[in-house]
């Protein structure tokens, strides 16, 4: 990231919420009770994560794992939504989670090939573009321009930000083809019919989620979907008026239990919320399972997901 990178980003978003970024990225205090929603962030000890790999090694497991985590299949739904504009009936979101891309070398191909034959309008990458949280961003930036051909559709390709991702990333992304939602929103339009997409900045680690500086843009009752990396900020998305909420973070749980429980949760939701579809009030949710896997690269009872929502008018 070069300096104009830098200058054109602190206009963009402005000063506290870059400073406070920053800030946080670098506070090796905030490692285990981050500033967000999430209480204790075991997630981020390393040695944790390194057991893990090291069990599942130990006993013959881990391939097996990287398999599961490897097998991608895309699955298709449809969604209710309050207030669609007639416009918008039938619009395909493609819905692509926590990505973790530099994990696993030519993760960004095998989705670009998941993908071949996949028809939809939109596509969304609900944060965690990264794996390592350290290092080099130059095997992201190979495995996104990969991925990135296999997503061109009408209204283009957004996301945001997600707690393994560093605000200095946001140019190299976007020159990769996203365009990334910093508590912003960017308004769909087809004729007279508007639908808003508004994206927030992690509320899970960083808690620097704004609603009102996103939303400032939005005029009052338009329709809008919320695009934010984890499910905790589900009552005040509701009380802000969105129809559809597309989340990730918790990745299913990721190493499960026979049936697809969870013994470690990293967020604060009810479980009902934490992966899947669900319902708040009138808001429609999706909780992804994520397309990648963070910590070790494997899955087990809880295949990796690429949703395609279909949006219909809610009756
Ligand atoms: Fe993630």
């Amino acid at each position: 990231m070069d300096e104009n990178d830098l200058l054109t980003l602190r206009d963009r978003i402005g000063d506290a919420h870059l400073g406070a970024r920053l800030r946080a990225q670098v506070d090796r205090t905030l490692r285990l009770r981050g500033r967000g929603r999430g209480g204790l962030h075991f997630e981020n000890l390393t040695f944790a994560m390194d057991s893990v790999g090291l069990i599942l090694r130990l006993t013959g497991l881990y391939r097996l794992g990287q398999r599961n985590a490897t097998a991608l299949a895309v699955r298709q739904r449809s969604v209710a939504f309050p207030g669609l504009p007639p416009a918008f009936a039938g619009l395909r979101i493609l819905h692509i989670s926590d990505l973790h891309l530099d994990g696993y070398p030519g993760f960004g191909g095998r989705i670009a090939a998941a993908l071949a034959g996949q028809r939809f309008d939109l596509a969304v990458l609900t944060g965690d573009f990264r794996f390592y949280d350290t290092g080099s961003y130059a095997q992201l930036g190979r495995e996104l321009d990969a991925l990135l051909s296999a997503l061109a559709c009408c209204f283009g390709v957004y996301g945001i930000l997600g707690n393994h991702d560093f605000i200095e990333m946001a140019p190299l992304i976007e020159k990769a083809g996203v365009r990334l939602l910093l508590n912003e929103a960017a308004p769909l339009r087809v004729g007279d019919d508007t639908l808003w997409l508004v994206g927030l900045d992690d509320a899970h680690f960083y808690g620097l989620h704004d609603f009102e500086k996103a939303l400032a843009g939005v005029p009052p009752g338009a329709p809008r979907i919320l695009l934010v990396h984890s499910p905790e900020v589900i009552p005040e998305a509701a009380a802000h008026g969105f129809g559809l909420y597309l989340a990730g973070h918790t990745h299913g749980g990721q190493i499960c239990l026979p049936g697809g429980f969870a013994p470690y949760v990293n967020v604060r939701c009810a479980r009902s919320q934490m992966v899947g579809a669900w319902r708040h009030g009138q808001m429609e949710g999706y909780t992804s399972a994520g397309t990648g896997s963070s910590g070790v690269f494997a899955r087990f009872f809880c295949p990796p997901e690429i949703v395609i929502h279909e949006l219909q008018a809610a009756h």
